[in-house]
């Protein structure tokens, strides 16, 4: 039995926020964040919130899936920015498409998030416990930038991707995944107030502040050899892989990653262009531009990387 993914869909908000609309409220340019990510524009959500957009990236992957509600046995919502702490995002999913039947939870890996989602459900469909499963990666991170940070706020952008997952013959053929806790702090969001009152001194509520050198040099070493201990988990070559999906942090990033591979940076489809980091939405939203735009055909191999706040990190192989 393996793990398939059979539909992809996703959400941005409406409202595009160029680098040059950016210019207009910091001191910043389209020269500096172009040339150093290769960002050029994001989404960022007005109306919209991360629940909404992922009911809709939902409703989208069942409909190119061809699964309705009732077959949905688990929902998992990889984020760091559900709207309330409960009820989950999840459950606000299973509520909106009418998922009577589902078990639904959040889960937290940061940009890893939805590669540690599609393992999860995959170990629940080996065992046999579930079928279909919808998976979610779905952020509104500009609740939560430092906007006085021109380092960080002008990397991040909002959405959410989701994909229904099946219990099948082909499809994930091995992950690798891990963490580094201890190297957390290099990039932090300590985004909550103490209101109990026996604590005198709550601390203040503190935004997304990163260490982005540290970052960079954690991402370029580590997501290497995890694709290489996927890829010989699942008995692959390298030159075999059609696709390298990952997250899509920095423009700079996936160039070192595809250098230290000797992969051709053409096999690295990019959304980071248009959409900036969108940490777990990132991959799933990779994933549905790849599949609607047909760039994905049965039987192609695929790698799927995240990596990220935790520190975390997770690789999947695919056959499609
Ligand atoms: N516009 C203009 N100037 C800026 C901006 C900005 N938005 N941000 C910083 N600067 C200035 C700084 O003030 C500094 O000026 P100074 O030399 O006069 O002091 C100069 O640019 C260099 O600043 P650094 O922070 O050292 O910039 P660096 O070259 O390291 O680039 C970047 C920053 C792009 C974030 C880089 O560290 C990087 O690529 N890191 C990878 C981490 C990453 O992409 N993380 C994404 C999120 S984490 C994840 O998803 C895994």
């Amino acid at each position: 039995m393996r793990t398939k993914i059979i539909g992809t869909g996703s959400c941005l908000p409406q409202t595009v926020v160029t680098n040059d609309d950016l210019s207009k409220i910091m001191d910043t340019s389209d020269e500096w964040i172009s040339s150093r990510t290769g960002i050029k524009e994001r989404r960022l959500a007005k109306e919209e919130t991360t629940a909404t957009m992922s009911i809709e990236a939902s409703r989208r992957a069942m409909e190119n899936a061809n699964v309705s509600a009732q077959e949905i046995d688990l929902i998992i919502v990889a984020t760091v920015t559900s709207d309330h702490i409960t009820p989950s995002t999840s459950c606000e999913i299973q509520a909106a498409i009418g998922a009577d039947r589902a078990v639904a939870f959040d889960i937290n890996a940061a940009c890893s998030g939805f590669l540690f989602a599609l393992s999860i459900a995959d170990a629940y469909l080996k065992l046999g416990t579930f079928k279909t499963a919808l998976i979610l990666g779905a952020e509104t991170l500009s609740r939560i930038m430092d906007w006085s940070d021109r380092s960080t706020c002008v990397l991040f952008g909002d959405g959410a991707g989701a994909a229904i997952v099946r219990a099948d013959s082909a499809g994930l053929l091995a992950y690798d995944q891990g963490s580094a806790g201890a190297r957390g702090m290099v990039l932090s969001c300590l985004n909550r107030r103490n209101n109990n009152p026996l604590v005198k001194n709550p601390t203040d509520i503190q935004y997304v502040h990163m260490d982005g050198q540290e970052v960079y040099k954690f991402a370029v070493t580590t997501v290497p050899v995890s694709i290489k201990k996927a890829l010989d988990e699942a008995g692959v070559n390298i030159e075999d892989i059609d696709y390298f999906a990952l997250h899509q942090a920095n423009i700079r990033i996936i160039q070192a990653v595809a250098k230290r591979l000797k992969v051709p940076e053409d096999k690295f489809p990019i959304s980071l262009d248009h959409c900036g980091n969108i940490s777990a939405a990132s991959v799933p939203i990779l994933l549905d531009e790849m599949n609607r735009n047909g760039l994905l055909k049965p039987g192609m191999k695929i790698v799927l990387a995240g990596f990220g706040g935790g520190l975390t990190w997770g690789s999947a192989v695919i056959e499609w």
